[in-house]
């Protein structure tokens, strides 16, 4: 017998599926007769569903083709204009050690994003990382163990760049040991910035007094409510790292931070990244799988793709010096992933249009 069939829906094939069907259930007794029969006609439509195959990979070949000819005319008519096409990527980072390659994910995404020669010409990378306040103090270990080159970072207005200079010389005699001062003072008042070597690219940074208190939060009715804004004008959100409380707060709905916030609003049919990132006991930990599989099953199936994407972690000796799973996946994994998802999505997008 054949495995049961599933061309159905097919419209050319769907009188033969019936055929084949009732062939088993009103005629058992001619079985021999029929299942010589059965397969030389499944045999027909598993060569009808090859073509099938072949003939929407062409087609969606074609789609791609027109879509990037069609995004080259519109760059071309925007560049006419002095204007670029802004893509969004939100970035949220949460309080793992993972934290301490925030400027190596950005410049990651940046350097993948842009590897796509088109978007070079024609497209303006707008990178909006929001950090909660216990990835803080990782980001700054970061800056003062002067792991990344001075540059890396760079505010795109002059006095911000004095500034930064003047605090980079300063950074011994400061102390910031309380947590967040640096990321607060630096990289969300010096900003927005752009990534040495890609002028087409802002970064703008968030903390949670975004909401309210930096230029552009909410002070009154009618203001820009900075979750809402950002859940918004994102084309992709990356979690990365995503500690095991935030993957808690996800899968139970709280939102007591901007990161939450904006993930308690976000709009599913755009794609959402986590890549988890935590000690292997609390990886292992079974709360972990269940906070998981709550996502996925309440956010499961969307209008794109699989709605949530996660990016397991891997194996590696952790920052306690153990060795086990737990450890965030390389960034330029984290950086393939996000630019191919977005890509896709994009794609998507504006074929349907
Ligand atoms: C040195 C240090 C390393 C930590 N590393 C992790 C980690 O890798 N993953 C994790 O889930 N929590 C880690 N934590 C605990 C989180 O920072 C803590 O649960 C925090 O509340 C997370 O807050 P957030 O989800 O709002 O960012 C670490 C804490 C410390 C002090």
């Amino acid at each position: 017998m054949h495995p049961p069939l599933t061309l159905s829906k097919h419209p050319l094939c769907r009188q033969n599926v019936q055929n084949l069907q009732s062939c088993h259930t009103t005629n058992p007794w001619y079985e021999k007769w029929f299942l010589g029969k059965c397969n030389r006609e499944k045999w027909e439509l598993d060569e009808c569903l090859k073509l099938q195959k072949i003939f929407k990979a062409k087609r969606n070949k074609e789609k791609g083709e027109k879509y990037k000819e069609r995004r080259r005319e519109r760059s071309e008519r925007a560049m006419e204009e002095g204007k670029k096409e802004e893509i969004h990527v939100l970035v949220l980072v949460t309080g793992s050690v993972a934290a301490m390659k925030w400027v190596e994910l950005i410049h990651k995404i940046t350097d993948e994003y842009f590897d796509d020669e088109a978007h070079r010409e024609t497209t303006k990378l707008c990178i909006h990382s929001v950090a909660t306040n216990a990835a803080k103090p990782f980001i700054e270990a970061t800056e003062f163990g002067g792991a990344f080159p001075a540059g890396s970072l760079v505010p795109t207005n002059d006095e911000n760049k004095r500034s930064l200079d003047q605090l980079r010389k300063k950074k011994n005699e400061r102390n910031y040991s309380n947590g967040g001062g640096l990321y607060d003072e630096v990289f969300v008042k010096l900003g927005p910035f752009t990534v040495d070597g890609y002028p087409n690219c802002v970064v703008q940074n968030y903390n949670d007094a975004s909401e309210y208190n930096q230029s552009g939060g909410w002070q009154k009715r009618g203001d820009v409510v900075t979750h809402i804004d950002l859940r918004n004008k994102a084309d992709i959100c990356v979690i990365a790292p995503c500690s095991a409380n935030t993957l808690a707060k996800i899968a139970n709905g709280l939102c007591d931070n901007l990161a939450t916030s904006i993930l308690r609003a976000w709009d599913f049919t755009k794609p959402l990244l986590i890549a988890p990132a935590m000690n292997t006991y609390m990886w292992q930990n079974p709360i972990t799988k269940k906070h998981i599989d709550a996502i996925k099953e309440n956010h499961g199936k969307q209008p794109f793709g699989d709605g949530v994407q996660f990016l397991d972690p891997i194996e590696k000796t952790l920052m306690c010096g153990e060795m086990g799973v737990g450890a965030m996946r390389e960034t330029v994994s984290i950086a393939k992933n996000v630019i191919r998802v977005l890509n896709d999505y994009l794609q998507k997008k504006k074929t349907e249009k």
